[in-house]
């Protein structure tokens, strides 16, 4: 994936500014997303041309209509952890067997329900989720595939936002699946296993040594288990060169060592749901300057929208890489970037910028499209709910509009 090959592209970034000298309403000016729907496709379709891996679109990273309907045309399939991420895949048209269901939170409730609904893949957590899948499959006649999610320790662990080497809900060890015996859920194909706890992989190498350790712990369990590994499932976890460091991750050689751990698992089925790594690049949060100043000898800068409406950067103090919306040839300094909650977390980073930006300018950050709007604390000092837009065919289209304090305050 090429590190921004185009910023915003520059028709878009006029269109932004016209948008945001026009501001009918306030749509824009207390922060506002918008997603390049043709870089998204263009993206989408390089990751589609091979025949190794079949692709999920995990939906947590980004559930907004179009971008669902975008990773649709492009044949991407769906990962979904909530009733609510269920419906809006199905409410754009999509077939609920293209729908994948993970998650730890999958309630006996929840779990009849999405099989009532037509979902056919779920990956298990727990002992309990394997048997409430079984239990309602044999209550409406149909035979659901089940992948189990294993939860491995290395000697070298890492700790990361999905655990890492730490000890999480998501799946179990080797040591308590052992306890399954696949011929005693008749009702389900018990056919794959699934595994994931690393988070914004950046290097090949170190991507394909840790898939290439988890091949015979989990081929030894499949067998241990009596159970056929036809599907592998090795979730996602690509990353996005957030703090801009030239390092990121080659798609072909990701394909050429996926081939390999095809090949070495044995599996028929080779599966990737990619968040990030499919969205991030097409999305930018914008919001203008509110003030500056000097404060112990630092430049701040405040902003109408902070971890508001972007939260990434407070949880795992990455920030997102940001420009000027206007050209500006002024040389560069850093800012401490703050947004307006009252809280120290509210920092977006200490981040370069050119030293003659003034109130009222407008920020743009990038690699927005993944894990922005949805994860977010918008509630927190009753500000606006940021706007979001697409781009496409030259055109900047509303999709949600913002929404003042009131639209969610009783
Ligand atoms: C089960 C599962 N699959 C896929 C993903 C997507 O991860 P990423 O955005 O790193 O590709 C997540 C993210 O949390 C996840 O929980």
């Amino acid at each position: 994936m090429s590190a921004h090959p185009h910023w915003l592209a520059k028709p878009l970034a006029a269109s932004l500014q016209q948008q945001f000298a026009d501001d009918i309403e306030y749509q824009v000016a207390n922060g506002c997303f918008v997603y390049d729907l043709e870089q998204l496709q263009q993206h989408l379709a390089k990751l589609q041309q091979q025949d190794v891996i079949k692709l999920w679109f995990a939906v947590k990273a980004n559930p907004l209509s179009r971008i669902i309907q975008t990773l649709d045309q492009a044949g991407f399939n769906f990962d979904v952890a909530s009733t609510g991420e269920l419906s809006q895949v199905l409410a754009q048209g999509i077939l609920p067997e293209r729908v994948l269901n993970t998650g730890p939170a999958k309630s006996q409730r929840q779990i009849h329900a999405f099989i009532k609904q037509g979902v056919r893949v779920f990956v298990a957590e727990s002992i309990n989720q394997l048997k409430w899948i079984n239990q309602a499959a044999a209550i409406e006649q149909v035979t659901p595939q089940v992948l189990l999610r294993v939860q491995l320790q290395w000697p070298e662990g890492e700790k990361n936002p999905l655990g890492g080497n730490a000890l999480t809900p998501f799946g179990l060890s080797v040591a308590e699946w052992q306890h399954v015996q696949v011929s005693d859920f008749l009702a389900i194909d018990l056919c794959g296993l699934h595994i994931f706890q690393w988070g914004n992989m950046l290097s090949n190498e170190k991507m394909y040594q840790l898939w290439q350790q988890m091949v015979p712990p989990l081929c030894q369990l499949a067998e241990s288990i009596g159970m056929q590994l036809r599907i592998l499932d090795l979730g996602g976890g690509l990353g996005i060169d957030y703090l801009q460091q030239g390092q990121q991750l080659s798609w072909p050689k990701i394909i050429e060592d996926l081939a390999k751990i095809k090949s070495e698992a044995g599996v028929e089925e080779l599966w990737l749901e990619l968040g990030r790594y499919a969205v991030a690049e097409c999305g930018y949060y914008l919001t203008p300057v509110v003030d500056r100043k000097t404060n112990y000898a630092q430049e701040q800068l405040v902003l109408a929208g902070g971890i508001n409406h972007l939260l990434r950067p407070a949880i795992t103090e990455q920030p997102f890489p940001v420009k000027l919306l206007r050209d500006s040839h002024a040389s560069v300094k850093g800012f401490d970037v703050h947004g307006p909650l009252c809280t120290s977390l509210d920092k977006l980073g200490h981040l370069p910028l050119p030293d003659d930006i003034a109130v009222d300018d407008i920020l743009v950050f990038g690699l927005c499209g993944a894990y922005g709007f949805t994860e977010s604390m918008p509630f927190f000092l009753c500000h606006e709910i940021a706007s979001e837009w697409v781009w496409q065919n030259d055109k900047l289209t509303p999709v949600r509009d913002a929404e003042p304090a009131n639209w969610y305050l009783r």
